[in-house]
């Protein structure tokens, strides 16, 4: 049994909004003994979120302490909590760090409660603290399990369900195509049949996206003529807008949408790669968080367009029929998981920089180790 753990804090206050590797120190900090109601995970591999830059920039994680908001894939090593067996693959929050003390009465951070189904389901108070079903792990590695079943997945299919049913007639535009939910989501979207049209930063990274996600095209929201390439790809207008980016995309592409259309809301990736965080006015609400102005609000009630913004675990409880049906489709070869992996623990900070720094597709994920 491990005596002490690795964990990785933010030393050094980010200036300008700016990260750099001097913002990370490595410590090694004892393994306490565990309490009752208490179990210790081997951490796996932790998903890089891209609010990472923001929580260290706003002083959300502080100087001196690790970011504890990290989802992560572990191994329960020892257990004095009856909601946890030792060999169970769970996901839960960590910091970054190799080892953590977790306990299923532990709430989320960062987030309200999940609803009564979900802790009943989870057997935990955290949505986000969760078993995978034995057979999930025997099929699928800790990377798929960490994106497809993640958040990333689940956004994805319960965000093109509550769009859907989508038809073949539907004309669908989805930002963040190279991103972690935007590539599941737009290969779900084809899967329906629809006409699909994608945004990434770059030629390169548009010819990537049609070409390994098999969409329609794409379009560079970097160009100078964005309004008139998005008109020239949707000359009947868009039906369906899935969007993790909000910003002046988001305008651009509200402006086309047909009446009685649909849109799901569900991050704001424009403010969270912005080179400069905004200093306005911090978002009161979920809707203005992810991008939705006044104007906007305006437009979508003018033509009715179906509008909804949620957090994922809203749908926590349906999450076994959606680990099911993803599993189907990537059996079935309809859908690719998207590797991007950086491997070992000492690399963390490496990949936190660098996401802020170089495109990247799919999830970024750190694997400290293997199951
Ligand atoms: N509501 C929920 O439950 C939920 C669940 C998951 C994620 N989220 C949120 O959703 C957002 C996206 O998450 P993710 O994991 O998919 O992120 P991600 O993998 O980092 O992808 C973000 C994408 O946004 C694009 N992007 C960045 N700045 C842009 C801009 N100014 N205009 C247009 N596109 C831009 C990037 O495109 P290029 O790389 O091609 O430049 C990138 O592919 C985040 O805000 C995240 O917090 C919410």
């Amino acid at each position: 049994m491990p005596q002490t753990f690795r964990q990785w804090i933010y030393a050094k206050p980010v200036v300008n909004d700016t990260l750099e590797l001097e913002q990370f120190e490595m410590r090694e900090c004892t393994i306490p003994e565990l309490e009752p109601g208490q179990a210790l995970v081997r951490v796996v591999l932790v998903n890089v979120h891209s609010a990472t830059r923001m929580r260290m920039a706003r002083g959300i994680t502080k100087p001196g302490e690790t970011d504890p908001s990290n989802y992560a894939c572990a191994v329960v090593i020892k257990s004095r909590d009856p909601a946890f067996k030792e060999g169970d693959v769970i996901t839960c929050q960590t910091g970054w760090q190799d080892f953590q003390v977790i306990s299923s009465s532990d709430k989320a951070i960062g987030y309200p409660s999940p609803s009564e189904l979900v802790k009943a389901l989870n057997g935990t108070n955290s949505q986000w603290t969760y078993a995978f079903r034995p057979a999930m792990v025997k099929m699928w590695s800790p990377a798929v399990l960490m994106e497809m079943f993640g958040t990333s997945g689940m956004t994805a299919y319960f965000g093109v369900r509550e769009c859907g049913p989508l038809m073949p007639s539907d004309k669908v535009a989805v930002a963040g195509t190279a991103g972690s939910v935007g590539s599941i989501a737009a290969q779900l979207a084809k899967i329906s049949g629809s006409y699909v049209v994608g945004f990434a930063g770059g030629s390169d990274r548009c010819q990537w996206v049609v070409d390994t996600l098999g969409i329609d095209s794409c379009i560079d929201y970097r160009s100078g003529n964005l309004k008139a390439e998005i008109a020239d790809a949707f000359p009947d207008g868009i039906d369906v807008y899935f969007d993790g980016v909000g910003g002046t995309l988001t305008e651009a592409v509200v402006g086309l949408m047909n009446r009685n259309g649909r849109m799901v809301s569900y991050g704001a990736a424009a403010a969270l790669y912005a080179d400069k965080f905004d200093s306005g006015s911090v978002p009161t609400t979920l809707r203005q968080m992810v991008g939705i102005t006044d104007e906007i609000e305006t437009i979508l009630r003018e033509r009715n367009i179906k509008s909804e913004a949620w957090i994922v675990d809203a749908f926590y409880h349906e999450r076994h029929r959606a680990e099911d049906d993803l599993s189907r489709l990537m059996l079935a070869g309809r859908l690719k998981p998207i590797r991007n992996m950086v491997v070992g623990f000492e690399n963390l900070p490496n990949a936190i920089v660098g996401m802020y720094r170089t495109g990247h597709a799919g999830k970024l994920q750190v694997e400290f180790g293997t199951l």
